[in-house]
């Protein structure tokens, strides 16, 4: 009996463990020979954990498993209470373009020939034949844009990295994942973790960088050990180190665990907290590209926006840039959270709508009441209201709507939802998280929870102050944090203005 299981962090606080448990209880029992890989989730978390069996070549599932369940596995699979069907069949699959995590769920994330046969090192191969400008070319090409939430082309920043001086060059991977209702990273690192070395690896190639670190927080302890190990392994096999698959070229990474602060997502904060300074940001110029980790010229990039520079090489910029929708090239792995009958990570090519994640994909609430509003990129992200549904995912067009897709991370909450109270909580969180640096964010931050407060004990003239802060916020902070938290609060008194007292008119 050949089973595969998830070993993610998300199957198992689900009870993965306690079904494997079972699993192998019961195959002693009854003595049947059992073959248990263990693997990434494949991102349909409402079904974990999700057990598959593996018959003539095609997975069935089975979930959401509990250890109960195991025994009757083992009489009757077909018509086990629990019975899914093959899983590539399953709706939330077949409506996936699965570029990026095209092996997550499917094989053993530390099994690097499992790895290769599933078209692992293909593009790393195709990269060791060109010239670091024909590499950056290609990314340039491709149309990727940064997945860490500012979408800025992948292909230039590499460029700048390239054509600036300095005997050392680093890659860091931005592997903070702050952002409420997102996952991908994790997801990615614990279900496909030689993809972001490979991609880890193409960069360094392509930008004179041969060393690399992943800046990786230390509330993902099972991302971290599956890491750590990968990167052991990539060493001993020669994907990593001095001699990269025997091409004589250079390039090794190693893993560093960051406290945990919002704002250490923030790169150059991020350079900071990398160099063992305080997670405080930086002013730019001068770029982290020009002098970033250690004052040298530093390509830092999301998890996302690596590991899939794999793919790109294994299959060629014009297939990737074929997918998409206007300058948003490509696929999006989006993270759906919140109060949703269906959460998980759905991998599409930019331009479905909001809508149609939100109603079909996710299949709307968990609770069956009407959606009210979804927050779409991360606390710093504006909460998008029903009328604007039909708003594609893409760069632009959730721009055009005052809205930004960040790290692709969809909240979504019912007409429960008091939205002066979500307003007064992105203020205090970026109270919180603020890194003290910039007076706007500082003391705005401070100030919008007070004038929140007044809002609602009644006080209707704090509504235009709010307006007014969060105007000098915007203008006047020195990173996203604070410039982009008028976003939620803004966008919560446009589409709710009676939940403010305030007559709709004034809030437009
Ligand atoms: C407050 C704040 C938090 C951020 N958190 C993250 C994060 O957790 N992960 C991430 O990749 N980028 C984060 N970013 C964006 C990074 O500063 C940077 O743009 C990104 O890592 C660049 O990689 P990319 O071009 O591949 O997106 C954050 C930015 C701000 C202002
Ligand atoms: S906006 Fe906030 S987090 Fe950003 S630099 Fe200013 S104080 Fe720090």
């Amino acid at each position: 009996m050949k089973v595969h299981l998830p070993r993610d962090a998300a199957a198992k606080a689900l009870g993965a463990e306690a079904v494997a448990q079972a699993l192998r209880a019961e195959a002693d029992r009854r003595d049947v020979p059992l073959e248990l890989v263990r693997t990434g989730t494949r991102g349909m978390i409402w079904l974990e954990p999700l057990l598959e069996i593996e018959r003539d070549g095609q997975r069935h599932g089975f979930g959401p498993m509990t250890a109960a369940d195991v025994p009757a596995l083992f009489e009757t699979e077909d018509a086990h209470p629990k019975a899914l069907g093959p899983v590539e069949e399953l709706d939330w699959m077949k409506r996936q373009t699965r570029l990026t995590f095209q092996r997550c769920g499917v094989i053993d994330p530390l099994d690097l020939g499992q790895y290769e046969a599933h078209g692992g090192l293909a593009g790393l191969r195709r990269a060791l034949g060109m010239t670091a400008a024909e590499i950056v070319q290609e990314v340039t090409e491709s149309g990727l844009r940064g997945r860490g939430g500012a979408g800025f082309p992948t292909g230039i920043k590499w460029n700048t990295v390239l054509n600036a001086e300095g005997p050392q060059k680093y890659i860091v991977c931005n592997a903070d994942e702050g952002d409420s209702g997102t996952f991908a990273d994790r997801m990615i690192m614990e279900g496909d973790p030689f993809c972001l070395i490979e991609g880890m690896a193409i960069a360094g190639l392509g930008t004179g960088a041969t060393r690399g670190y992943v800046y990786l927080r230390s509330e993902y302890p099972d991302a971290i050990e599956v890491m750590e190990e990968a990167v052991r392994r990539a060493q001993a096999a020669g994907v990593l180190g001095d001699n990269l698959l025997g091409s004589g070229r250079a390039f090794d990474m190693e893993i560093r665990v960051g406290a945990g602060a919002y704002v250490c997502g923030e790169e150059t904060s991020l350079l900071n907290s990398l160099e063992g300074k305080r997670g405080v940001v930086r002013a730019k110029p001068p770029l982290p590209a020009l002098e970033g980790f250690l004052g040298r010229p530093t390509v830092v990039n999301n998890v996302i926006s690596l590991a899939t520079v794999p793919v790109i090489f294994e299959k060629g910029a014009a297939f990737y840039a074929d997918f998409g929708l206007g300058r948003s090239k490509g696929t999006i792995p989006v993270q759906i959270a919140g109060n949703v009958a269906r959460g998980g990570l759905f991998e599409t090519a930019f331009g479905m709508p909001l809508g149609t994640l939100v109603e079909e994909i996710a299949g709307g609430t968990a609770s069956g009441r009407p959606v009210k509003a979804v927050q779409v990129g991360g606390p710093l992200g504006a909460y998008m209201h029903a009328s604007q549904f039909d708003t594609p995912f893409g760069y632009e067009e959730f721009d055009g709507q005052g809205g930004l897709i960040g790290h692709a991370g969809i909240v979504v909450f019912d007409e429960s939802a008091d939205m002066l109270e979500m307003a007064r909580f992105a203020m205090e969180f970026c109270a919180v998280e603020s890194c003290g640096k910039c007076t706007p964010c500082r003391i705005g931050a401070v100030r919008g929870v007070e004038t929140l407060e007044r809002i609602r004990a009644g006080d209707g003239a704090a509504v235009e102050l709010l307006a007014d802060l969060c105007e000098t916020m915007k203008d006047g902070s020195l990173c996203a944090l604070g410039g982009f938290t008028p976003y939620p609060v803004m966008s919560a008194l446009r589409h709710f203005p009676e939940e403010f007292g305030a007559a709709r008119e004034a809030a437009e």
